[in-house]
C-alpha cells in the first residue's frame, strides 16, 4: 500500500490510558492519526488530516478498505456470517418481524410502539395513490423498457409531485422527512406494479385496504379488473421476507451512491432514484437474474448441476456459479440461510415442482461436499435463493431487481437521513492522476 519512503505501522495503546493511535513514517517524519473503534470492535485509522499534514492520499481501488462514513444503522461481521440492523440480528427480526416494522426500525432506529406501527402502516397505506398526471408518463415508455430504467425515472419524478419535499433545502427536507419516507415506501410498491401491468398492456390496479404490504404489490401485479390475485399466505410470508432480507446492507454500492448524492445537498427522491440505478448493475443487484439464468441453462442442457460444478472449478470467471460467493460474506450468508429454509416451505405447498428448484438443491448439495468450494469459503448467497423464490411466485426475472428496490427503500432512506442529519462534507474523494503530462496543443494539419 505505501511506497518507496513510506512505512505504516500501528501502534497499539489499549493498555494504556491514551487512547489508541497509528502511526504513519513517510518521508523520514512520524505522523500520529487516532484509531476509531467501533461498536462491535472494529478498528480504522482516522485519516482525515493526512493529506494536510503530508501532501499523500491514499489509494484505494473499490474502496474495501475505506470507511466512507460511520453509520448507526447496520452491523455485518462478514467472516462470521452475523448481520444486524441496529442491533437485532437478522435471524430474529426474520421470525418475529415483518418487513413495514423493520422498515420502521431501520428509519428511526427502534422498533414501533403498537400506535407507531399502525400509524406508520396507515400513513403507508394512505399514500398508495398515484397522481393522475403521472399515469401518462407511463404512456411515454416503450413496453421494450427495462423496468430499472422505469423505476428509476419514475422516484426521480415523484419528488415533482411534491415539490416542498424535495427543495434540496436541508431543513425544509427534512421537516417533511417523515411522509415522504412513507410515501416512497408506498409509492415505490406502486410504481414497480404499474411498470408491469404497462408492459403488459393490461390496466393499472388499486391497492385494497385490507390487504398487507405484501400481498398488496402481487395483487397489483397480478390481479384483473374482473378476477381478483388472492396470495396464499406463504406466498405473502416469502415475499415479506424477501423485503426484510434485503432492507439494508451497509455501505454497499447502491447505498453509498444514495449517500454520495445526498452529501451534494440533494433530496432525498433525488437521491434514491440514484440508489436504483446503482442497483440495477448484473455485480449488484441483477445477480439474482444470473442465478435463474444459469439454472435455466443447466436445465436445457439436460444436466443435474454435476457437471456445471466442475466446469465452475476451471477458474474462468463465465464459468462461476451464480449465486455463490459473497465479497463480505466468507462464511454462509446469514440471508441466504433464512430463504432456503423458506423456500423448502413454500415448494412443499407447490403441486408442480420447479425443475430448476431440484437443479439449485443439487448444486448446493454437491458444492457443500467439495474441496474446490469448501476452501475458498464459497457458500451461496442471498441471491441464491431469492431469485428461485421470486420465480416460483411468478414475478418475471427482469423485475427481480425491482422487487430488491422495494426491499432496499428503507435502508437507503435511513441512509439519506443520516447524510442530512449528520456533519460530513460533500463526497469528493481524489485520484491518482496518471495520464499525459503538460503539452502542448497541436493544431489539426500537424497532427499525423
Ligand atoms: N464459482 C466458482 N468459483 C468461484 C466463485 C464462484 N461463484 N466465486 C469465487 N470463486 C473462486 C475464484 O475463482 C477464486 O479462485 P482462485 O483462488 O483459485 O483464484 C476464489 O474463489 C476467490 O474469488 P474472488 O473473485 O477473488 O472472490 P471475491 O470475494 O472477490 O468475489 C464474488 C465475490 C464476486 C461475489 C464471487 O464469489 C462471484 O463472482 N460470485 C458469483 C456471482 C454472484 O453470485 N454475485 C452475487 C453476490 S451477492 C450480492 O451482490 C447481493
Amino acid at each position: 500500500m505505501f511506497s518507496k519512503g513510506v512505512r505504516a505501522e500501528l501502534k497499539d495503546y489499549q493498555s494504556s490510558i491514551m487512547s489508541e493511535t497509528a502511526s504513519f513514517t513517510i518521508d523520514g517524519t512520524v505522523y500520529d492519526y487516532p484509531v476509531i473503534t467501533g461498536t462491535e470492535g472494529e478498528k480504522s485509522i482516522d485519516i482525515r488530516r493526512l493529506r494536510g499534514d503530508t501532501g499523500y492520499i491514499t489509494y484505494d481501488d473499490g474502496y474495501a478498505n475505506t470507511g466512507s462514513c460511520t453509520s448507526s444503522i447496520t452491523f455485518i461481521d462478514g467472516e462470521k456470517g452475523i448481520l444486524r440492523y441496529r442491533g437485532y440480528d437478522i435471524e430474529e427480526l426474520a421470525e418475529k418481524s415483518e418487513f413495514i416494522e423493520v422498515a420502521y426500525l431501520i428509519i428511526y432506529g427502534e422498533l414501533p410502539d403498537r400506535d407507531q406501527l399502525v400509524s406508520f402502516r396507515n400513513l403507508i397505506l394512505g399514500n398508495a395513490a398515484i397522481h393522475q398526471s403521472m399515469f401518462h408518463s407511463f404512456a411515454g415508455f416503450p413496453a421494450s423498457s427495462h423496468p430499472m430504467a422505469i423505476l428509476s425515472a419514475m422516484l426521480n419524478s415523484l419528488g415533482c409531485y411534491y415539490p416542498h419535499m424535495a427543495t434540496n433545502n436541508r431543513e425544509q427536507d427534512l421537516e417533511h422527512l417523515d411522509i415522504a419516507a412513507t410515501i416512497l415506501i408506498s409509492k415505490v410498491r406502486a410504481l414497480a406494479a404499474m411498470t408491469y401491468r404497462m408492459k403488459l398492456g393490461r390496466p393499472f390496479i388499486y391497492p385494497k385496504g385490507q390487504l398487507s404490504y405484501c400481498s398488496n404489490l402481487l395483487h397489483m401485479m397480478f390481479s384483473e379488473p374482473y378476477a381478483d390475485y388472492t396470495a396464499r399466505s406463504r406466498v405473502d410470508r416469502a415475499l415479506n421476507l424477501i423485503l426484510l432480507l434485503h432492507a439494508d446492507h451497509e455501505q454497499n454500492c447502491s447505498t453509498s451512491t444514495v449517500r454520495m448524492v445526498a452529501s451534494g445537498g440533494a433530496n432525498l427522491f433525488a437521491s434514491v432514484a440514484a440508489g436504483v440505478c446503482a442497483l440495477w448493475g448484473p455485480a449488484h443487484g441483477g445477480a439474482n437474474m444470473a442465478v435463474i439464468e444459469m439454472l435455466e441453462a443447466i436445465h436445457n442442457d439436460g444436466d443435474d448441476g454435476t457437471r456445471f460444478v466442475e466446469a465452475a472449478k476451471s477458474g474462468d470467471r463465465s464459468k462461476r456459479l451464480m449465486g455463490f460467493g459473497h465479497r463480505v460474506y466468507k462464511n454462509y450468508d446469514p440471508r441466504a440461510k433464512i430463504l432456503k429454509e423458506a423456500s423448502k416451505k413454500l415448494f412443499s405447498s407447490m403441486r408442480k415442482p420447479d425443475p430448476v428448484l431440484a437443479i439449485a438443491l443439487k448444486l448446493e448439495e454437491v458444492a457443500a461436499s467439495d474441496e474446490y468450494f469448501i476452501e475458498r469459503k464459497l457458500y451461496p448467497n442471498v441471491d441464491f435463493y431469492s431469485g428461485i423464490i421470486m420465480r416460483s411466485i411468478g414475478i418475471p426475472m427482469e423485475f427481480f431487481t425491482v422487487l430488491f428496490s422495494i426491499g432496499r427503500m428503507p435502508g437507503w432512506i435511513a441512509n439519506w437521513k443520516e447524510v442530512a442529519t449528520g456533519k460530513s462534507p460533500i463526497h469528493r474523494p481524489r485520484q491518482v492522476y496518471i495520464g499525459s503530462a503538460r503539452r502542448k496543443f497541436v493544431p489539426i494539419e500537424q497532427r499525423g
